[in-house]
Protein backbone atom coordinates (compact mmCIF):
# COMPACT_ATOMS: atom_id res chain seq x y z
CA UNK A 1 0.00 0.00 0.00
CA UNK A 2 1.44 2.92 -0.73
CA UNK A 3 0.17 6.13 1.40
CA UNK A 4 1.40 9.82 1.93
CA UNK A 5 4.75 10.58 3.82
CA UNK A 6 4.20 12.02 7.03
CA UNK A 7 3.82 16.15 6.28
CA UNK A 8 6.95 18.20 7.60
CA UNK A 9 6.46 21.17 9.10
CA UNK A 10 3.23 19.53 10.95
CA UNK A 11 1.86 23.05 12.97
CA UNK A 12 1.37 25.82 11.35
CA UNK A 13 2.48 27.34 14.74
CA UNK A 14 6.03 25.60 14.06
CA UNK A 15 6.31 26.56 10.58
CA UNK A 16 5.37 30.22 11.63
CA UNK A 17 8.74 29.92 14.20
CA UNK A 18 10.72 29.09 11.53
CA UNK A 19 13.30 26.08 11.36
CA UNK A 20 14.64 25.93 14.96
CA UNK A 21 18.19 26.62 15.55
CA UNK A 22 18.84 24.68 18.45
CA UNK A 23 22.16 26.03 20.93
CA UNK A 24 23.69 23.41 22.23
CA UNK A 25 25.20 25.07 24.81
CA UNK A 26 21.63 24.73 26.90
CA UNK A 27 21.42 22.60 29.64
CA UNK A 28 21.13 18.86 28.70
CA UNK A 29 17.05 18.27 29.16
CA UNK A 30 16.59 21.33 27.65
CA UNK A 31 17.80 19.94 24.93
CA UNK A 32 16.87 16.76 24.81
CA UNK A 33 13.08 18.48 24.45
CA UNK A 34 14.43 21.17 22.06
CA UNK A 35 15.95 18.05 19.66
CA UNK A 36 12.61 15.99 20.18
CA UNK A 37 9.95 18.59 19.16
CA UNK A 38 12.54 19.96 15.91
CA UNK A 39 12.68 15.88 14.54
CA UNK A 40 9.07 15.46 14.80
CA UNK A 41 7.46 19.00 13.81
CA UNK A 42 10.15 19.74 11.11
CA UNK A 43 12.87 17.03 10.44
CA UNK A 44 15.42 19.55 9.88
CA UNK A 45 17.26 21.88 12.53
CA UNK A 46 20.36 24.06 12.48
CA UNK A 47 22.86 23.57 15.84
CA UNK A 48 24.85 26.26 17.00
CA UNK A 49 27.63 26.10 19.89
CA UNK A 50 28.42 22.70 18.44
CA UNK A 51 31.54 21.93 19.85
CA UNK A 52 33.38 21.11 16.55
CA UNK A 53 36.12 23.58 15.50
CA UNK A 54 36.18 25.95 12.71
CA UNK A 55 39.99 25.10 12.22
CA UNK A 56 38.46 21.06 11.41
CA UNK A 57 35.82 22.90 9.55
CA UNK A 58 38.10 25.28 7.10
CA UNK A 59 40.91 22.21 6.73
CA UNK A 60 38.13 19.89 5.13
CA UNK A 61 36.58 23.53 2.98
CA UNK A 62 40.39 24.19 1.55
CA UNK A 63 40.68 20.52 0.87
CA UNK A 64 37.57 20.39 -1.42
CA UNK A 65 38.06 24.07 -2.76
CA UNK A 66 41.86 22.92 -3.99
CA UNK A 67 40.05 19.63 -5.88
CA UNK A 68 37.23 21.61 -7.67
CA UNK A 69 39.21 24.31 -8.94
CA UNK A 70 41.56 21.54 -10.73
CA UNK A 71 41.10 21.26 -14.43
CA UNK A 72 38.12 19.04 -15.44
CA UNK A 73 40.32 16.41 -16.92
CA UNK A 74 42.28 16.35 -13.33
CA UNK A 75 38.65 16.10 -11.79
CA UNK A 76 37.94 13.09 -13.71
CA UNK A 77 40.74 10.98 -12.33
CA UNK A 78 39.24 10.79 -9.35
CA UNK A 79 35.89 9.72 -10.57
CA UNK A 80 33.51 7.63 -11.94
CA UNK A 81 31.13 8.78 -8.89
CA UNK A 82 29.39 5.52 -8.64
CA UNK A 83 29.21 4.49 -6.09
CA UNK A 84 31.92 6.25 -5.04
CA UNK A 85 34.19 8.70 -6.29
CA UNK A 86 34.14 12.83 -8.39
CA UNK A 87 30.75 13.00 -10.22
CA UNK A 88 29.13 16.03 -11.85
CA UNK A 89 25.86 17.20 -13.43
CA UNK A 90 23.97 14.15 -13.86
CA UNK A 91 23.30 13.53 -9.96
CA UNK A 92 23.88 9.45 -9.63
CA UNK A 93 22.15 6.77 -11.63
CA UNK A 94 18.60 8.57 -11.97
CA UNK A 95 18.41 10.92 -14.16
CA UNK A 96 18.23 13.77 -11.67
CA UNK A 97 19.98 16.25 -13.41
CA UNK A 98 21.64 18.99 -10.97
CA UNK A 99 24.08 21.56 -11.64
CA UNK A 100 26.78 20.28 -9.49
CA UNK A 101 30.09 18.45 -9.30
CA UNK A 102 31.54 16.58 -6.10
CA UNK A 103 32.99 13.91 -4.12
CA UNK A 104 31.37 10.92 -2.21
CA UNK A 105 33.10 8.24 -0.03
CA UNK A 106 32.82 5.91 2.23
CA UNK A 107 33.32 7.37 5.89
CA UNK A 108 35.85 5.19 7.00
CA UNK A 109 39.56 5.72 7.50
CA UNK A 110 40.56 2.76 4.51
CA UNK A 111 38.44 4.04 2.01
CA UNK A 112 39.30 7.86 2.96
CA UNK A 113 42.53 6.79 2.40
CA UNK A 114 42.67 4.73 -0.86
CA UNK A 115 40.42 7.74 -2.36
CA UNK A 116 43.12 10.91 -1.20
CA UNK A 117 45.77 8.88 -3.96
CA UNK A 118 42.95 9.69 -6.84
CA UNK A 119 41.69 13.23 -5.38
CA UNK A 120 44.37 14.87 -3.94
CA UNK A 121 47.82 12.63 -5.79
CA UNK A 122 50.23 15.61 -4.68
CA UNK A 123 49.59 15.16 -0.80
CA UNK A 124 46.82 12.54 -0.34
CA UNK A 125 47.64 12.46 3.39
CA UNK A 126 46.25 16.32 3.57
CA UNK A 127 43.18 15.55 2.06
CA UNK A 128 42.89 11.84 4.15
CA UNK A 129 43.84 13.68 7.87
CA UNK A 130 41.44 16.42 6.69
CA UNK A 131 38.24 14.29 5.97
CA UNK A 132 39.06 11.80 8.95
CA UNK A 133 38.95 14.39 11.23
CA UNK A 134 36.02 16.08 9.81
CA UNK A 135 33.95 12.66 10.17
CA UNK A 136 35.53 11.97 13.98
CA UNK A 137 34.22 15.64 14.88
CA UNK A 138 30.42 15.51 13.24
CA UNK A 139 30.37 11.65 14.11
CA UNK A 140 30.92 12.40 17.47
CA UNK A 141 28.41 15.19 17.27
CA UNK A 142 25.64 12.80 15.38
CA UNK A 143 26.29 10.34 18.91
CA UNK A 144 25.40 12.91 20.95
CA UNK A 145 22.12 14.36 19.44
CA UNK A 146 20.76 11.10 18.45
CA UNK A 147 21.54 9.91 22.53
CA UNK A 148 19.96 13.10 23.44
CA UNK A 149 16.74 12.63 21.18
CA UNK A 150 16.52 8.63 22.48
CA UNK A 151 16.59 10.46 26.08
CA UNK A 152 14.18 13.15 25.22
CA UNK A 153 11.49 10.17 24.06
CA UNK A 154 12.51 8.43 27.24
CA UNK A 155 13.45 5.65 25.84
CA UNK A 156 15.66 2.85 28.19
CA UNK A 157 18.84 2.32 26.49
CA UNK A 158 20.17 6.12 25.09
CA UNK A 159 22.51 4.14 22.99
CA UNK A 160 19.66 2.72 20.62
CA UNK A 161 20.57 5.23 17.91
CA UNK A 162 24.14 6.26 18.06
CA UNK A 163 25.22 2.83 18.29
CA UNK A 164 24.09 2.13 14.95
CA UNK A 165 26.53 4.86 13.76
CA UNK A 166 29.43 3.83 15.89
CA UNK A 167 29.31 0.28 14.53
CA UNK A 168 32.62 -0.03 12.47
CA UNK A 169 30.97 -1.65 10.08
CA UNK A 170 28.71 1.51 9.17
CA UNK A 171 27.46 2.29 6.48
CA UNK A 172 28.10 6.47 6.70
CA UNK A 173 28.89 8.32 3.80
CA UNK A 174 30.92 11.70 3.63
CA UNK A 175 30.18 13.83 0.48
CA UNK A 176 31.24 17.20 -0.78
CA UNK A 177 29.00 18.92 -2.92
CA UNK A 178 30.09 21.84 -5.02
CA UNK A 179 27.37 24.14 -6.93
CA UNK A 180 29.68 26.56 -9.21
CA UNK A 181 28.68 30.08 -9.75
CA UNK A 182 28.39 31.26 -13.43
CA UNK A 183 30.67 34.62 -13.15
CA UNK A 184 33.56 32.64 -14.82
CA UNK A 185 34.43 32.30 -18.35
CA UNK A 186 34.91 28.86 -17.82
CA UNK A 187 30.96 28.12 -16.76
CA UNK A 188 30.22 30.99 -19.12
CA UNK A 189 31.43 28.64 -21.92
CA UNK A 190 29.52 25.19 -20.43
CA UNK A 191 25.96 26.82 -19.74
CA UNK A 192 25.25 28.78 -22.43
CA UNK A 193 21.85 29.67 -21.87
CA UNK A 194 22.64 31.49 -18.38
CA UNK A 195 22.23 34.95 -19.90
CA UNK A 196 18.61 34.04 -20.27
CA UNK A 197 18.77 32.91 -17.13
CA UNK A 198 19.72 36.28 -15.66
CA UNK A 199 17.13 38.06 -18.16
CA UNK A 200 14.41 35.61 -17.17
CA UNK A 201 15.31 34.47 -13.22
CA UNK A 202 14.34 31.24 -12.61
CA UNK A 203 14.99 28.34 -10.03
CA UNK A 204 17.88 26.34 -11.31
CA UNK A 205 18.01 23.30 -9.20
CA UNK A 206 21.24 21.71 -8.02
CA UNK A 207 19.97 18.54 -6.45
CA UNK A 208 16.80 17.57 -6.98
CA UNK A 209 14.20 16.54 -4.13
CA UNK A 210 14.18 14.51 -1.91
CA UNK A 211 14.59 13.09 1.42
CA UNK A 212 17.82 11.39 2.63
CA UNK A 213 17.60 7.72 3.40
CA UNK A 214 19.63 7.05 6.08
CA UNK A 215 19.50 7.95 10.05
CA UNK A 216 20.95 11.44 10.19
CA UNK A 217 22.50 13.78 7.80
CA UNK A 218 25.02 16.51 9.19
CA UNK A 219 25.54 19.45 6.86
CA UNK A 220 27.95 22.03 6.33
CA UNK A 221 27.82 24.71 3.81
CA UNK A 222 29.78 28.29 3.39
CA UNK A 223 27.39 31.51 3.41
CA UNK A 224 25.77 30.87 0.23
CA UNK A 225 21.91 30.40 0.21
CA UNK A 226 20.64 27.30 -1.86
CA UNK A 227 19.07 24.66 0.87
CA UNK A 228 15.44 24.28 1.32
CA UNK A 229 12.61 22.11 2.41
CA UNK A 230 9.31 21.48 1.22
CA UNK A 231 6.24 22.36 2.82
CA UNK A 232 3.02 20.79 3.09
CA UNK A 233 1.69 23.07 1.17
CA UNK A 234 3.72 22.78 -1.64
CA UNK A 235 6.23 25.48 -0.52
CA UNK A 236 9.84 25.72 -0.85
CA UNK A 237 11.54 27.23 2.25
CA UNK A 238 15.04 28.59 2.15
CA UNK A 239 17.22 27.27 4.96
CA UNK A 240 19.52 30.91 6.44
CA UNK A 241 23.02 29.53 5.43
CA UNK A 242 25.19 29.82 8.68
CA UNK A 243 28.44 28.79 8.47
CA UNK A 244 28.69 29.14 12.10
CA UNK A 245 26.01 25.95 12.53
CA UNK A 246 25.59 22.85 11.57
CA UNK A 247 22.39 22.03 9.56
CA UNK A 248 20.53 18.13 10.57
CA UNK A 249 17.72 15.99 8.54
CA UNK A 250 16.38 13.38 9.98
CA UNK A 251 16.68 10.58 7.52
CA UNK A 252 14.27 7.86 6.38
CA UNK A 253 16.05 4.96 8.61
CA UNK A 254 15.31 7.37 11.84
CA UNK A 255 12.02 8.25 10.37
CA UNK A 256 11.24 4.16 10.51
CA UNK A 257 12.89 3.43 14.21
CA UNK A 258 10.76 6.60 15.65
CA UNK A 259 7.25 4.47 14.09
CA UNK A 260 6.88 7.73 11.68
CA UNK A 261 6.73 10.32 14.99
CA UNK A 262 10.00 11.99 13.46
CA UNK A 263 9.98 13.22 9.73
CA UNK A 264 12.29 12.63 7.04
CA UNK A 265 11.63 15.97 5.77
CA UNK A 266 11.90 16.35 1.76
CA UNK A 267 14.96 19.22 1.04
CA UNK A 268 16.61 20.13 -2.24
CA UNK A 269 19.03 22.80 -3.11
CA UNK A 270 18.83 25.40 -5.68
CA UNK A 271 22.26 27.24 -7.72
CA UNK A 272 22.80 30.55 -6.98
CA UNK A 273 24.31 31.74 -10.10
CA UNK A 274 26.43 34.44 -8.98
CA UNK A 275 28.39 32.62 -6.41
CA UNK A 276 29.54 28.96 -5.60
CA UNK A 277 27.83 27.05 -2.95
CA UNK A 278 30.16 24.68 -0.86
CA UNK A 279 28.37 22.06 1.15
CA UNK A 280 30.07 19.21 3.17
CA UNK A 281 27.60 16.24 4.64
CA UNK A 282 28.42 13.37 6.78
CA UNK A 283 25.34 10.93 6.30
CA UNK A 284 24.98 8.55 9.51
CA UNK A 285 24.30 5.37 8.41
CA UNK A 286 23.76 1.71 9.98
CA UNK A 287 25.87 -1.44 8.88
CA UNK A 288 24.51 -3.27 6.08
CA UNK A 289 22.89 -6.11 8.10
CA UNK A 290 21.73 -3.74 10.70
CA UNK A 291 17.93 -4.42 10.99
CA UNK A 292 15.86 -1.38 11.13
CA UNK A 293 12.29 -1.00 12.92
CA UNK A 294 10.20 1.47 15.11
CA UNK A 295 11.67 0.79 18.44
CA UNK A 296 9.33 -0.72 20.85
CA UNK A 297 8.71 2.16 22.78
CA UNK A 298 7.85 4.21 19.93
CA UNK A 299 4.92 1.38 19.50
CA UNK A 300 1.69 1.43 21.32
CA UNK A 301 -1.87 0.40 20.81
CA UNK A 302 -2.51 4.47 19.91
CA UNK A 303 0.31 4.13 17.72
CA UNK A 304 0.50 0.65 15.81
CA UNK A 305 3.72 -0.42 14.54
CA UNK A 306 3.66 1.57 11.04
CA UNK A 307 7.43 -0.01 9.04
CA UNK A 308 8.05 -3.51 9.03
CA UNK A 309 11.28 -4.46 10.06
CA UNK A 310 14.22 -4.25 6.80
CA UNK A 311 17.77 -4.38 6.59
CA UNK A 312 19.60 -1.12 5.56
CA UNK A 313 21.15 -3.01 2.37
CA UNK A 314 17.31 -4.14 1.47
CA UNK A 315 16.72 -0.75 1.84
CA UNK A 316 19.30 0.59 0.20
CA UNK A 317 19.21 -1.48 -2.93
CA UNK A 318 15.06 -0.47 -3.00
CA UNK A 319 16.01 2.91 -2.74
CA UNK A 320 18.53 3.49 -5.25
CA UNK A 321 16.50 1.56 -7.63
CA UNK A 322 13.63 4.29 -7.36
CA UNK A 323 13.31 7.69 -8.90
CA UNK A 324 14.96 10.54 -6.41
CA UNK A 325 12.01 11.78 -6.21
CA UNK A 326 9.89 8.93 -5.08
CA UNK A 327 8.41 7.94 -1.44
CA UNK A 328 10.84 4.97 -0.76
CA UNK A 329 9.51 4.17 2.69
CA UNK A 330 6.17 4.03 1.45
CA UNK A 331 7.45 0.61 0.52
CA UNK A 332 8.04 -0.61 3.60
CA UNK A 333 4.94 0.57 5.54
CA UNK A 334 3.06 -2.37 7.06
C1 LIG B 1 21.66 17.04 -0.20
O1 LIG B 1 20.58 17.27 0.23
O2 LIG B 1 22.10 15.88 -0.12
C2 LIG B 1 22.49 18.14 -0.82
C3 LIG B 1 22.20 19.43 -0.19
C4 LIG B 1 23.31 20.43 -0.29
O3 LIG B 1 24.25 20.26 -1.08
O4 LIG B 1 23.24 21.42 0.43
FE1 LIG C 1 19.82 15.45 1.09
Amino acid sequence: MVVASPAPLRSKKARAAGIPVIDLSLERSKLCELLVKACQEFGVFQVENHGVSRKIISRVEREGQEFFSKPACEKQGAGPAAPFGYGSKNIGFNGDKGELEYIIMEANPHSISERSKSISPAHPENFSCAVNDYIDAVRNLACDILEMVAQGLWVQDKSIFSNLIRDPNSDSCFRINHYPSLLNLDDWIKYPSSQLMFDHPKTRIGFGEHSDPQILTILHSNNVGGLQILSPDGLWIPIQPDSDKFCVFVGDAFQAMSNGRFVSVRHRAVANPMKARMSVMYFAAPAPNACISPIPEMVSCENPCLYRPFTWAEYKATAYSLRLADNRLDLFRN
